[in-house]
């Protein structure tokens, strides 16, 4: 099932005064589960960096070929950590489309996230949102395991643009070895990182200046330091890349214009297997 396509979920969460992340993230995107404040923002945001919208978008789209790749390799179970509010394309309905065996479980941090996901998903077998914090790894396991996944058996965590809103403070090397050690051979890590564009602008350290002040801190990382994420876990090819190089489709960069493009995405995405 999809996303009710009558009108905008509009959650009642006693913040309809100013942006909130997943909402702001969300139009960007060009969904419609937006207040006027999450819009406002997003538009400023796009007036100091047009292509914002574009690596949303790139970003969205390697969430779907990368879920669909560890689908692909046999993955029945997955824990998408910071999965933001249900768009098309979602991993359950990726799941409904090639695995309708596989359990799915969303955690987010953000109330807001958890309540229009059970809005949306009430009924639906295999699928379970929960609020879930990855800087307490060993609670947000606790919280998997209830929704329904099994730790004995493989599973794929997705950490998909989150892991910028860990700062260093929090460990994040450390998080990933702890999911690392709870999961067994034959889990999958699949991450997108946002990391300080390619050449710095006065107009992307505005749109990062404003991001962090009015949704939450955001911790760019270099190629290098998401790498060192990576950790005990064997990247799989092509290795640590910009959204669109991972194992883009033929259409997807088909034009030199496009892959100038993608080589001006300020992130780093990369598929890891724990062996
Ligand atoms: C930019 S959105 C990404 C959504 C989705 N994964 C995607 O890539 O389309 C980031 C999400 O991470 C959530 N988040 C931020 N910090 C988190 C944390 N410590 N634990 C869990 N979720 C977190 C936010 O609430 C938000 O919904």
């Amino acid at each position: 099932m999809g996303l009710p396509d009558e009108k905008p979920w509009m959650p009642d969460d006693g913040n309809t005064n100013g942006p909130n992340l997943a909402r702001v993230y969300n139009a960007l995107g060009g969904g419609t589960h937006t207040f006027g404040a999450d819009r406002e923002m997003a538009n400023r945001l796009l007036a100091v960096e047009p292509e914002l919208a574009y690596w949303v978008r790139s970003n969205r789209a390697f969430l779907a070929r990368s879920a669909r790749f560890v689908f692909g390799s046999g993955i029945r179970q997955v824990l998408d950590v910071g999965a933001g509010l249900l768009a098309p394309g979602s991993v359950h309905e990726l799941a409904a489309q090639v695995a309708p065996d596989a359990q799915v479980v969303y955690l987010d941090l953000d109330p807001v996230v958890v309540a229009q996901a059970n809005d949306i998903l009430r009924g639906q077998p295999r699928v379970v949102a929960a609020r879930g914090d990855l800087r307490e790894p060993a609670e947000m396991l606790r919280v998997a395991v209830d929704a329904g996944l099994d730790l004995t058996r493989p599973v794929a965590i997705l950490l998909v643009a989150v892991l910028h809103f860990v700062q260093d403070s929090d460990d994040p090397v450390g998080i990933l070895a702890r999911l690392r050690d709870a999961v067994p051979a034959g889990s999958y890590l699949v991450v997108s990182h946002a990391s300080p564009p390619p050449t710095a602008t006065p107009a992307g350290d505005q749109a990062k200046k404003e991001y962090s002040e009015r949704t939450a801190p955001v911790a760019l990382r270099t190629r290098e330091q998401v790498e060192r994420l990576f950790a005990g876990w064997e990247l799989l090819e092509p290795g640590l890349v910009q959204p669109a190089f991972w194992r883009p489709e033929p259409e997807d960069l088909a034009e030199p214009a496009d892959v100038e493009r993608a080589k001006g995405t300020p992130a780093w995405v990369g598929v890891a297997v724990k062996s």
